[in-house]
């Protein structure tokens, strides 16, 4: 539950971060993109966890009041959130590190941790960088837009199962 609630948290802060910042003020958005990838590579570290954490814990069942469409619906929509958690960072992650400015802008972990771009694209020629560059950068928007479908459908999901059905959904999550 901890888990959860701090990648909900920090995807969304991410989320709001990563579409501002192209509208902050000249001199913050250096700052602001830093923070988008520390927070975004936190995300990663802490879905390895959350993985490795329910496989070793699995989850309670679903309520016996969920029909097989909304058990399938849940199942369909936990898996896709999943892939997406480590899609978007790891997208993110290769589209920094092919930056061709990535040489004169160091990027350090939460301004401490040093060389977190990934070496095997850095040492690429520049050409071949660039095209993965954009590639990834396409990629990463279409991954949060699938995120927004995505997280729609689960809170949506979830307040429905609490207000309509009478369910104790969030009390599940929550205590
Ligand atoms: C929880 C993980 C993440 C989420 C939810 C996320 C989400 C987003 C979103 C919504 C945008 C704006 C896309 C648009 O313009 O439509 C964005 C931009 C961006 N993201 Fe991420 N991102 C994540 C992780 C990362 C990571 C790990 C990196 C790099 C290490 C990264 C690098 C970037 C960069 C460089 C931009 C462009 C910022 C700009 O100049 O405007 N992101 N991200």
């Amino acid at each position: 539950m901890v888990l959860h609630w701090a990648v909900a948290v920090l995807i969304i802060g991410n989320v709001v971060l990563g579409l501002a910042a192209d509208s902050l003020p000249d001199d913050w958005i250096r700052t602001a993109v830093d923070t988008h990838k520390s927070i975004g590579l936190t995300v990663l570290g802490l879905a390895v966890l959350r993985l490795l954490w329910r496989f070793a814990n699995p989850p309670p069942p679903l309520p016996e009041g969920f029909s097989p469409l909304e058990r399938f619906g849940a199942h369909a929509a936990h898996a896709a959130l999943y892939v997406l958690i480590f899609a978007l960072p790891i997208s993110g992650w290769i589209h920094d590190s092919a930056w061709s400015g990535a040489a004169t802008h160091p990027f350090l972990l939460w301004g401490v941790v040093p060389h977190v771009r990934i070496a095997a694209i850095t040492a690429l020629d520049p050409a071949t960088r660039e095209q993965i560059h954009a590639t990834f950068f396409a990629f990463h928007v279409w991954f949060a837009y699938a995120l927004y479908a995505l997280l729609a459908a689960h809170i949506l999901g979830a307040l429905k199962h609490q207000f309509w059905d009478g369910e104790r959904e969030l009390q599940r999550m929550l205590s």
